[in-house]
């Protein structure tokens, strides 16, 4: 047998990939499943996104190696878009276009940590950021929050996790798990905390424009000139312009990391696919037409299934104001059901209620599922009414 690298060896696979393969799996055997893994817009990317792809193909503009940091066309189009919601406008080699956000994050990690340099990483938190610090040789050190503070860290806690060796701070706003936004007056706490300790901050900005509900997103990075000068932004089209496919991320940083980035994206990927880049010139040139349908249903299905969720007995559930996921606290529910541990439980689920969810434990929560509502609503009805019956009919027994 094939003797595998000790790193990979290491290595655990994505959680909710895991859990979106297996209810694809059972779907394919004829099982009645409602998936609600997803971490993607269900909606098709707008036609004029698609034209321009399809443009720069049939021009064969498409069937070259760009630059490897991405098309000069692509990063002014891009700058002009992030004026907007930002209020600065990053210059050409402020800016790195990689193929997705997840490859910008693993680029990041491999250009600032040497061996052993910790990096903060507030938890519940998104499946990949564990593993790709570790990947890159660095040390997650997770910091736990609570439901009840809305899953914010504090400076008190950041102050708690510091080291001689923490190099890096990661934030997510809006979160994925929890669709939390940390607040203005938060941010610039832990922002002046970062700088004060000369701390790197890398913030996963992906969810930033679906917020609900009048919630507000603030950028880290756009709070002060310190700040940013510490601040690493990392965005991209999938969520956005709803083209996961695609594989189009951007990171925003100093020059100095953003060249670093760079290097390693040349020296792997090269660049990322010319086709997707002339799409993404559209995508952040183009209106907001087709993004603000998108935002009201995921708006309106939020506003739906949030009470609906919230009634079932034994779940806990804080209204999310960003992302497309609902994180509830299942811990009544699994005392009241028999369940040990919410792996169990999330697979129950499946088995027994045909509801695909993911499991908190990938996300560093011991306490929660994660319920995706990037799928239509009567789906989702049908999702909360199944788990809501298979809840009550396990507590009886
Ligand atoms: C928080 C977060 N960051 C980054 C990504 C990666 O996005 P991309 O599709 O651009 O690789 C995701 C996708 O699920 C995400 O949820």
């Amino acid at each position: 047998m094939t003797q595998l690298s000790q790193f990979v060896s290491g290595m655990d696979e994505s959680v909710t990939l895991a859990a979106a393969a297996r209810a694809k799996a059972l779907k394919a055997e004829g099982r009645d499943i409602i998936d609600l893994t997803l971490g993607q817009p269900d909606f098709v990317t707008p036609k004029a996104i698609q034209n321009a792809a399809v443009a720069a193909i049939t021009d064969g503009k498409a069937s070259f190696y760009t630059v490897s940091s991405g098309l000069p066309e692509l990063k002014t189009a891009f700058a002009g878009y992030f004026e907007r919601y930002y209020g600065y406008k990053p210059a050409a080699n402020e800016i790195l276009v990689t193929t997705g956000a997840k490859f910008a994050l693993y680029a990041y990690f491999l250009a600032v940590l040497d061996p052993g340099d910790e990096v903060i990483i507030p938890a519940p938190y998104w499946v990949s950021y564990v593993d790709q610090v570790k990947m890159a040789s660095g040390v997650p050190v997770i910091v736990e929050t609570t439901q009840a503070a809305d899953f914010k860290v504090t400076v008190d806690q950041l102050e708690a996790a510091k080291t001689a060796r923490t190099k890096v701070l990661l934030l997510n706003s809006p979160s994925n798990p929890t669709g939390m936004i940390y607040s203005r007056e938060e941010l610039s706490a832990i922002g002046d905390w970062a700088v004060a300790n000369d701390l790197e901050i890398l913030a996963d900005d992906i969810y930033h424009r679906l917020v609900y509900n009048g919630a507000a997103f603030t950028a880290i990075s756009s709070l002060s000139d310190t700040i940013r000068t510490h601040t690493t932004v990392i965005n991209g089209t999938s969520k956005t312009f709803a083209m996961t496919g695609w594989r189009i991320g951007i990171a925003v940083g100093s020059p100095e990391i953003i060249a670093a980035m760079g290097k390693i994206s040349s020296q792997t990927t090269s660049n990322a696919a010319a086709a997707s880049q002339y799409a993404a010139i559209q995508a952040f040139s183009g209106d907001d037409k087709d993004f603000h349908e998108m935002q009201q249903a995921f708006e309106e299905r939020l506003n739906t299934i949030y009470p609906l969720l919230a009634e079932i007995p034994g779940f806990e559930v804080v209204k999310p104001q960003g992302a497309f996921y609902l994180f509830p606290k299942v811990t009544q529910a699994l005392t009241a059901t028999g369940y040990t541990n919410v792996t169990d439980f999330a697979n129950a689920l499946l088995e027994e209620a045909n509801v695909a969810t993911v499991t908190g434990e990938g996300f560093g929560s011991s306490e929660n599922i994660r319920l995706s509502y990037a799928t239509d609503l009567e789906s989702l009805k049908t999702a909360v009414a199944r788990i809501k019956k298979f809840v009550i009919e396990k507590s009886k027994h």
